[in-house]
């Protein structure tokens, strides 16, 4: 366990995940990278080494702490070409940063190109109160002891190229099954995650795919939501969970079953595999003393599946602003648009400027028009609402999923309804676009800096879907006080061109 401070080395290493090995980037030299933790109220340090060496997946880095809101320490955010410039071989970067206000279900992975794809990420986990013994639901279950055979289940994708469309395997816990073809039946190690009989469990399940969706289910079992993207949830019982790169839940299992083994399935969209054939997109929920054998279970015959308009916070502010479409301070509608193998929102495809937006801030670029790249900064004003309406045009068939940084939404319009919801939302960082529908998000500005708005498809931001939201730029010098200075973020951006 690694807790809520140290050094984080990232490394390059060879693993064999699903039974082919392969080259990855990893953090602390696992996979996925071990857990962060800590509680409510915390201060992490967590310094970034990059000890990477091998060229083909790029050496340098960034650390990114996907769904922590960093009020105040925009510069902590680990965005690369957003908030700092990427950590170079050798050096390193500490992270410092506290978490004053959430509890919940996070993760954290580069920000730099597609190298999470590579294998660098990992979950990050903040208790309410030790044991989460101030976290509202702490009486729904026994059990939530970090333990990582039983706890964070993570799903991802191995691509052998970063150009293919198609994930190889679907990993659970970072154990899965390369399935090439009949006469080759896989036989990798499955992820086991084993469970004594009559209790509650409190699962989190994260996604840290690149690219697919996953339907998540486990046999025989329900599921309970209490939790969607740090942010706690009204308890919804479900059995089959469709969970988009980048979400996270909390769920709770009853060990109520006979005991067996029982298959737990993480299965993907058209980018991954299909079907469930020899053990692929699996893992096995083993009931202690049930045989050291593989599941013979199948799926439940009645799907009840989570609907995400289904979903209401535990605590229902309600969406900021007038409750009618357009009722907010700022609107800002983007069409989402693909052509050519590149992406595009409002027709402008984002493009990594080669200084940070917030280091332009603080070399005194003011307006959006002066902030680069082009076409792709917004500049919000503090304290007003902002609704966001997310068009899929031609954008592909899938679910992109959008993920704010600095802030969680509510979503007042899923991709999926024709309803508007401004009474009780789900408020949550990432929510999926699909084409031909409107997505509305809203969210208040109390949060100074520059902030990513992208899809989570980690290719499809890389081809260029994605801005940046600009949070009270005549206040960035002012309102930030880094803890190390300001040419930390880019040693290799001379301190004389920030006119602070
Ligand atoms: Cu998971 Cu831009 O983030």
């Amino acid at each position: 366990v690694f807790g809520s401070s140290g050094d984080l080395h990232i490394v390059n290493k060879d693993i064999a995940p699903d039974g082919v090995t392969r080259s990855t980037i990893l953090a602390g030299g696992v996979f996925p990278g071990p857990l962060i933790s800590g509680n409510k109220g915390d201060q992490f340090h967590i310094n970034v080494v990059d000890d990477l060496t091998d060229t083909s997946m790029g050496v340098s880095t960034s650390i990114h702490w996907h769904g922590i809101f960093q009020h105040g320490t925009n510069y902590e955010d680990g965005s690369a070409s957003v908030t700092q410039c990427p950590i170079q071989p050798g050096d390193s970067f500490q992270y410092d940063f506290s978490v004053p206000d959430q509890a919940g279900t996070f993760w954290y992975h580069s920000h730099v190109g597609v190298q999470y794809c590579e294998g660098l990420s990992g979950p990050f986990v903040v208790y309410d109160g030790p044991n989460g013994v101030n976290d509202p639901h702490r009486a729904l279950y026994d059990v939530d002891d970090g333990s990582p055979s039983r706890y964070h289940d993570t799903a991802r994708q191995v691509a052998d190229t970063l150009l293919a469309p198609l994930a190889n395997s679907t990993l659970i816990n970072g154990m899965g099954r390369f399935f090439e073809n009949l006469c080759s039946q896989p036989t990798a190690p499955l992820a086991v995650i084993t469970v004594s009989p009559g209790k509650r469990y409190r699962f989190r399940v994260i996604s840290i795919s690149c690219d697919p969706n996953f339907t998540f289910s486990i046999d025989g079992h329900n599921l309970t939501i209490i939790e969607a993207d740090g942010v706690n949830t009204q308890p919804l019982t479900v059995n089959s969970i469709l969970i988009l790169a980048a979400q996270r839940y909390s769920v709770i299992l009853e060990t109520n079953q006979p005991v067996n083994n029982y298959w737990m399935r993480a299965e993907p969209d058209a980018a991954g595999p299909q079907g469930f054939e020899g053990g692929i997109n699996s893992a096995i929920l083993r009931y202690e003393g049930a045989p050291d054998a593989e599941p013979t279970t199948s799926m439940q015959a009645n799907i009840i599946p989570l609907n995400e308009v289904d979903l209401h916070p535990l605590e229902s502010p309600g969406a900021p602003g007038i409750p009618v479409p357009n009722g907010a301070d700022v609107v800002l509608n983007f069409t989402l648009g693909f052509d050519g193998g590149l992406f595009f929102m409002n027709g402008v495809r984002f493009i990594p400027p080669s200084v940070p937006v917030l280091l332009q801030i603080l070399s005194g670029a003011q307006r959006a028009q002066d902030l680069l790249p082009q076409g792709s900064v917004f500049d919000l004003p503090l304290g007003k609402v902002i609704e966001i309406n997310l068009f899929g045009h031609n954008a592909l068939g899938d679910p992109h999923p959008f993920h704010l940084h600095g802030h969680a939404f509510d979503v007042v319009k899923s991709a999926g309804s024709n309803f508007y919801n401004f009474i009780d939302p789900v408020r949550r960082d990432t929510t999926g676009v699909i084409q031909g529908r409107t997505t509305t998000i809203r969210f208040t500005t109390d949060n100074v800096g520059p902030w990513f708005l992208h899809c989570h498809i980690d290719f499809h931001l890389d081809a260029g879907l994605a801005v940046v939201l600009a949070e009270g730029v005549e206040e960035v010098s002012s309102a930030l006080h880094p803890v190390s200075a300001w040419n930390n973020l880019c040693p290799s951006y001379m301190s004389s061109n920030i006119s602070t």
